[in-house]
């Protein structure tokens, strides 16, 4: 009988709790534990998933820099590879669902350096490049809610050949000068192999995981 008549007691109890709730920093209003706010996620499979999309990436830029390298030389070459990193890395990106790109803290493309978040990650791929003769990684998540992401590093170390001819303590002329006149502000050359070049990042949105 009584039974859709409005609590009166509901409104003044409620109204407190909504006030605090808009206080507190979105994603932690219901968590009062902290730590545990964090979905368990499976960081094998994210790991198997990531190393695939950067391996087919890497191979398909390899492919296309050997090819033009043969073909045309340096100079025709790294046309190509600053036409092609972008665009396999879009691609990737469109059939895996990440984000896909090359980030180095010394880097040629202005668009691939280091953000602050990823620079302890980043550090420890340097000391490291290689472990057990395979590409060291890093996994992190980083934001909240529906922005959560969880973001594989995997290291790119720096080999002789091919890429000294860019990348080297010695460019030729030619090479120095296009590299030059393309990215003035280039800071990927001097490198040494073994050093770590730079990485892959492939940057998953968490609930792809869930
Ligand atoms: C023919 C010249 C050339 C060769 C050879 C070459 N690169 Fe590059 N590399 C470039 C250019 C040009 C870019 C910038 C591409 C862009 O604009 O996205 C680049 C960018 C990169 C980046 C992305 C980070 C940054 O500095 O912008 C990495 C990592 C990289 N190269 C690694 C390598 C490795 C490892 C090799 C050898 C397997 C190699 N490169 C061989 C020309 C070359």
């Amino acid at each position: 009988m009584h039974r859709s008549a409005p609590h009166p007691v509901m409104a003044p109890v409620l109204a407190p709790v909504m006030a605090l709730a808009l206080l507190l920093p979105a994603g932690c209003a219901s968590l009062p534990e902290g730590g545990s706010r964090q979905a368990k996620i499976d960081e094998a499979a994210v790991m198997e998933r990531s190393a695939a999309v950067a391996q087919s990436f890497q191979g398909k830029l390899q492919a296309q820099l050997v090819a033009a390298l043969q073909e045309g030389g340096p100079v025709q070459a790294i046309g190509v590879c600053k036409d092609a990193a972008p665009q396999i890395a879009a691609a990737e990106s469109a059939a895996s669902g990440a984000q896909v790109s090359r980030v180095a803290e010394r880097n040629r493309n202005p668009a691939g350096g280091l953000t602050e978040e990823m620079r302890p990650y980043y550090a420890r791929l340097a000391e490291a490049p290689l472990v057990d003769g395979r590409p060291a990684t890093a996994l992190w998540r980083s934001g909240t809610g529906a922005a959560e992401r969880i973001n594989v590093l995997r290291a790119i170390p720096m080999q002789d050949k091919p890429c000294s001819t860019c990348h080297g303590t010695n460019l030729s002329p030619d090479v120095a000068e296009l590299l030059h006149a393309l990215y003035p502000a280039d800071r990927a050359t001097g490198f040494a192999p073994g050093e770590l070049r730079g990485a892959m990042l492939v940057s998953w949105p968490v609930k792809m995981f869930e």
